[in-house]
């Protein structure tokens, strides 16, 4: 597959049109980055780790049922994706108090949340992807009232299908965000899943596993990336 124009770089991906109109390839960079952009570092090993976790989550979703942008890695960095229209919001379903909510509403962190909670977020870099709901989204033509119900359906789906997997390796899933598109008017994930964009968390000594190293300063980014792959069975050789 050739890999043609860069049609976009985000903060850790670039993302590159290719001979097939309907496919996409995204090169996992090493950047890193926090708050909206203003911190940013460079950690060597990220790209390959993170493309690597991703593929091996896409694949366990897949075999799950749900519809993933995903279709094959195409070198250590970087790998192959269906080209989706993409939705401008963000699911978070969380299970557990942290980041935002704590912050928002004063509530302890670590507290169990029973049922899950599903927000919404606008992705607008301008605005801090400010929290928005689902009326708000079918007023402003962001998705329709279908695709909503069934981006939140999905994300519970894959609540279900990665607590089960991070609770094999003692792994606490705290929180996540995804991304949809449509593809041929369909419904699909279209976004990674990589510890940069969930919180996991030792289930024993509640050690933070994620981001949060990077965002808190706690050093031992990538090898807290790496001890999570590795209990849950990702190839990083
Ligand atoms: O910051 P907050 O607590 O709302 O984030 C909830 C979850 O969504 C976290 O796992 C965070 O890493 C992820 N997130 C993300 N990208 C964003 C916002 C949140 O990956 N733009």
């Amino acid at each position: 597959m050739d890999k043609q124009q860069e049609l976009y770089a985000g903060k850790a991906k670039s993302v590159y049109t290719t001979d097939d109109p309907d496919r996409l390839i995204l090169h996992f960079r090493d950047d890193t980055s926090a708050f909206d952009g203003e911190r940013m570092e460079s950690l060597e090993r990220k790209g390959k780790v993170n493309n690597r976790f991703n593929a091996f989550i896409m694949e366990k979703l897949q075999e799950a049922g749900i519809p993933t942008h995903y279709e094959r890695l195409l070198s250590d960095t970087e790998c192959v994706v269906k080209k989706l229209d993409m939705l401008p919001v963000e699911c978070v379903i969380r299970n557990i108090a942290a980041g935002g909510l704590v912050k928002r509403l004063g509530v302890e962190e670590g507290s169990d949340l029973a049922p899950p909670t599903f927000e919404l977020f606008l992705k607008n870099d301008a605005l801090h992807d400010p929290m928005v709901n689902e009326a708000l989204a079918e007023t402003f033509g962001w998705a329709t009232a279908e695709q909503l119900a069934e981006m939140k359906s999905l994300t519970y789906r894959v609540n279900d299908v990665l607590k089960q997997l991070f609770a094999a390796g003692d792994l606490l899933l705290v929180d996540y965000k995804l991304e949809f598109g449509l593809f041929h008017g369909g419904i699909v994930l279209g976004d990674e899943f990589s510890p940069d964009g969930c919180r996991l968390w030792d289930a024993n000594t509640r050690e933070k596993l994620d981001k949060d190293r990077f965002r808190q300063g706690l050093g031992g980014v990538i090898e807290a990336y790496e001890e999570v792959g590795k209990r849950i069975g990702v190839d990083f050789s």
